[in-house]
């Protein structure tokens, strides 16, 4: 199935490519680091997670062994086929509407909040907002301080490959086109996506919009934020 790539986001290398310019065969080969340990801290033991943009399950694989309960949605078919053991759901986030079924937590991890087009990043809080549990939870991983400005920076994986944050140029009103790159012994891939930096102060309103408001955030940097709805 031909997907339509976002406008601004692309890939290269072989396999297939996520309409945001993620490579699948890079996804099913990043190690993960503390983020799962990091989720399961953070939220009721057992919890059913609606994991949005879950790729090929790189974290969604760690929180089912951890106990968890996995809905998770991507807009990719390629990638979803990677993911074992949860539920799955392909269609856009900004789209995803699950009618009265609510979550204990919702994730939207991947620094998806910093969608360079405003109105996709106001989509994807509603559906955070419109799926959590009165009670329930929303998880976002937002940018670190210096992403955008630290630049260029590549850091040697000790599994054997290096990932290369090549160039942020900006393109647009609060808008930074990011050229990574992935080298592996056995090839090269590419991503070029469209992020917005957002102060802290730019994310809390962004969520204030959506009903939601920071709970807690969870990792000294900032970058793990636990919100819930406004009550
Ligand atoms: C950077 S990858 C991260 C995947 C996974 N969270 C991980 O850490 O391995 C981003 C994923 O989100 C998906 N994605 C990005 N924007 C999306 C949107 N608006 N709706 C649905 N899926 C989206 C992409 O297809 C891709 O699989």
């Amino acid at each position: 199935m031909t997907v339509e790539m976002r406008e601004g986001y692309e890939g290269t290398g072989t396999g297939a490519i996520t309409p945001d310019g993620c490579a699948v065969e890079v996804y099913t080969r990043l190690p993960i680091g503390p983020e799962p340990d990091i989720i399961a801290a953070a939220v009721p033991a057992g919890a059913h997670i609606l994991e949005l943009g879950s790729g090929a399950g790189r974290m969604t694989h760690p929180l089912l062994e951890r106990g968890f309960t996995v809905t998770a949605v991507d807009e990719s078919a390629d990638m979803l086929a990677r993911v074992r053991g949860a539920r799955t759901i392909c269609g856009p986030i900004e789209q995803l509407d699950l009618g009265d079924e609510k979550f204990d937590v919702v994730m939207l991890a991947s620094f998806l909040v910093h969608a360079g087009d405003e109105e996709v990043r106001r989509g994807l809080l509603r559906t955070c907002a419109r799926h959590v549990a009165e009670n329930g939870c929303v998880l976002i991983q937002r940018e670190g301080a210096d992403y955008h400005t630290d630049v260029p920076r590549e850091r040697v994986d000790p599994a054997g490959f290096t990932v290369r944050i090549a160039s942020v140029t900006p393109v647009a009103d609060g808008v930074d086109s990011v050229h990574v790159e992935y080298d592996f012994p056995d090839g090269t891939w590419t991503q070029t996506f469209l992020a917005r930096p957002l102060t802290k102060e730019q994310f809390e309103s962004a969520l204030e919009e959506a009903g939601l408001e920071v709970d807690e955030y969870l990792t000294p940097d900032g970058v793990w934020v636990r919100a819930v709805r406004v009550r």
